[in-house]
């Protein structure tokens, strides 16, 4: 019982879609509609709002940390449910027919909560990949895949099998971005409202 309570727990916090909810509140239109029609902080920001697209990325991390934080407190040992509950939420919300996000912004909440330092890895790769790169989806996917390698490398096993799952489903959730990268079509941050 705990098991499935912790998996719908984090399933409905993780299918709040914060980037919709905000861009819909705030006036700017439907955020699926607009550049990529992903429902992300990348996404928000092409209605160039730049606040806007800040608190996404805040809440939709918030709301991946919060399911496993929530999960340690009241059924501790559910924390990876709640996270695959979460994340899944996320790429696949019921309220969105299934259409959800690519699950960068809320890996990282997910993995600062399983791990910090496995989150500090996270953080420093996307940065150091988006800085360089200038293209949110490099930096999003590179950190992505820089999760389970360094929980590994930390000795986290349980943590980097999970952290591994959701970084295929990160690439997977991609595959129009690698065919635009692979294209040279993707846009990089600030340069193009099309996406
Ligand atoms: O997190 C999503 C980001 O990596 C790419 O978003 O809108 O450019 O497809 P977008």
């Amino acid at each position: 019982f705990g098991a499935a309570l912790a998996l719908i727990t984090g399933y409905l916090l993780g299918s709040i879609p914060f980037g919709v909810l905000l861009t819909q509140f705030s006036g700017a239109g439907d955020l699926r509609k607009i550049g990529s029609g992903n429902i992300g902080a990348t996404n928000v920001l092409r209605t160039g709002r730049k606040g806007l697209a800040a608190a996404t990325l805040i809440l939709d991390a918030a709301k991946g940390a919060a399911a496993v934080l929530l999960a340690a407190w009241l059924l501790p040992g559910t924390e990876h449910l709640a996270a695959i509950g979460a994340f899944f939420g996320h790429l696949y919300p019921v309220w969105l027919t299934f259409r959800g996000g690519k699950g960068v912004a809320t890996l990282l909440g997910l993995a600062l909560a399983l791990s910090w330092q496995v989150g500090l890895v996270y953080a420093v790769v996307w940065l150091g990949a988006l800085a360089l790169s200038r293209i949110s989806s490099v930096g999003g996917m590179s950190a992505a895949i820089a999760a389970p390698i360094a929980a590994a490398a930390l000795g986290m096993f349980g943590i980097a099998a999970l952290l591994l799952l959701f970084a295929l489903m990160v690439l997977w959730k991609h595959r129009e971005n690698i065919g635009r990268l692979l294209e040279g079509t993707e846009p990089r941050v600030g340069s193009a409202k099309r996406g």
